[in-house]
């Protein structure tokens, strides 16, 4: 062990809970033999008790940066420099992560030796931002870091005011419930708007998050301006055999408490002979019934996107969730793809067009109303554009005769 640990009485607390601390990863670091990154730790742990002690922080932001990118170093000064000096300056790279967060080993290694050697050997995989988080960087090893991760074949992710990095779910690569290929799409995407990920210019941020069906496991629906969800269309496929074994299974009453009773549109019935009986077109393909049932249920044939927009965390107004705006797509043919990222460009000019500073899309549409965005984007209304399914938000009666018989035209067109 290093001699020049700080002492740490209150941070040791937290390592005495039930759970793992951070803090015991933190000293594991500080404690690695006589590296410059055990130093950048000890100066950490050192900075992080006084903050303890006198229950304040003493982190201010800064300007640091790589060539060519005007994003994804986030800078972090010490204001206790000289009591703290190993870690008075703590700066992060972001790294965009592989879709589906898909490493071997022998990057995973790469990664830590890097930063081993140039910064504090902390990495964060990943952040809530979708990242990498390589935390904890002087000054001067920044460039040649960033370098050496760039020679590995990543890319800086987004920070400011511009599109921000991707995330997508695990998706076809290992799930059975994907509806479409997440990574590709994910790739797809990033690969068209690497100039507004790397040169921040829009009134603020935009992400773009892929989830291969309604479990989201990207938790693109809650954080993600544009979401991207895998859906189908058809029925739900069943096996009936599985669907007798799994009644058999959890008994009948736990099996109408688990999976009949749960489904939000009350779509689902049990017959007499222990089958399932499904209203499809009451389905809203929430996917609890087939989470539960996995051999049984199964998503439908006939797979693709649903496009929601607007999710975001708390900022001008509170939270929101994204809202349908494609309520069904194919994602299958490189048309398709194209189709996407048309799709996203248009959705990105419009925001930059027509945000206010600092406001993300899904406040913009709250302030504009949805019927412009959508005018904007030159999209048909649609009943399936749904904020909550059955409780539509953005419902009016006014003129309804006239636009049901508009629908009903658009309807009888398509299917022509
Ligand atoms: C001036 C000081 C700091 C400010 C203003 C600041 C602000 C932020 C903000 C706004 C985020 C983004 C949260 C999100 O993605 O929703 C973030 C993420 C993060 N920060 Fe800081 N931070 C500061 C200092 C630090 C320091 C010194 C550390 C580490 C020692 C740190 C560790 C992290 C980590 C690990 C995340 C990623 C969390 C995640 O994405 O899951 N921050 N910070
Ligand atoms: S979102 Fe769906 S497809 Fe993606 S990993 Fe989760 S369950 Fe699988
Ligand atoms: S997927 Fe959800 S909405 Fe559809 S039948 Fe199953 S539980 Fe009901």
């Amino acid at each position: 062990m290093s001699k020049k640990m700080p002492p740490t009485p209150m941070l040791d607390q937290l390592e005495s809970g039930p759970w793992p601390s951070f803090v015991t990863g933190l000293k594991r670091l500080a404690e690695d033999g006589d590296k410059p990154s055990a130093k950048i730790m000890q100066g950490l742990l050192g900075q992080l008790e006084h903050s303890y002690q006198t229950r304040k922080g003493y982190w201010k932001g800064g300007t640091v940066g790589v060539f060519g990118y005007g994003a994804g170093v986030i800078a972090r000064f010490s204001e206790q420099a000289a009591q703290f000096p190993e870690s008075a300056e703590f700066h992060t790279l972001r790294i965009m992560p592989a879709p589906g967060f898909f490493y071997d080993t022998k990057t995973l290694r790469q990664m830590c030796d890097i930063w081993e050697e140039h910064g504090s050997g902390l990495i964060a995989l990943h952040g809530q931002s979708g990242d990498i988080m390589f935390q904890g960087c002087r000054t001067e090893q920044v460039q040649p870091a960033w370098d050496k991760l760039n020679a590995m074949g990543f890319d800086m992710g987004g920070a400011g005011a511009g599109v921000r990095t991707a995330a997508s779910c695990v998706g076809p690569a290992r799930c059975e419930q994907a509806c479409y290929d997440t990574l590709a799409a994910h790739r797809a995407i990033i690969n068209d708007f690497t100039d507004d990920i790397h040169r921040p210019s829009l009134p603020y941020k935009m992400k773009f998050k892929f989830s291969g069906c309604a479990n989201d496991c990207a938790n693109a629906t809650q954080r993600a301006d544009v979401a991207i969800l895998g859906t189908w269309k058809d029925d739900m496929q069943v096996d009936q055999k599985e669907v007798q074994a799994k009644v058999k299974q959890l008994g009948r009453k736990e099996f109408i408490n688990q999976v009949i009773r749960m489904c939000p549109t009350q779509a689902l019935g049990l017959n007499d002979d222990d089958t399932l009986d499904v209203d499809n077109k009451s389905c809203v393909r929430c996917m609890h019934c087939i989470n539960v049932c996995t051999k049984a249920l199964k998503p439908g044939k006939e797979k693709g996107i649903c496009v929601l927009v607007g999710g975001k965390r708390t900022l001008k107004i509170g939270d929101l969730m994204g809202t349908v705006l494609i309520p069904f797509m194919k994602l299958e043919t490189e048309e398709d793809f194209e189709k996407l990222v048309e799709l996203a460009h248009n959705m990105l000019d419009f925001f930059a067009d027509n945000a206010l500073e600092h406001e993300r899309t899904g406040e913009m549409i709250e302030r504009i109303g949805l019927v412009n965005y959508l005018e904007g984007l030159g999209l048909e209304l649609d009943v399936n554009m749904i904020n909550q399914p059955r409780t539509n938000s953005y419902v009016r009666t006014d003129g309804w005769d006239e636009e049901a018989r508009k629908w009903a035209e658009r309807k009888t067109s398509a299917a022509e």
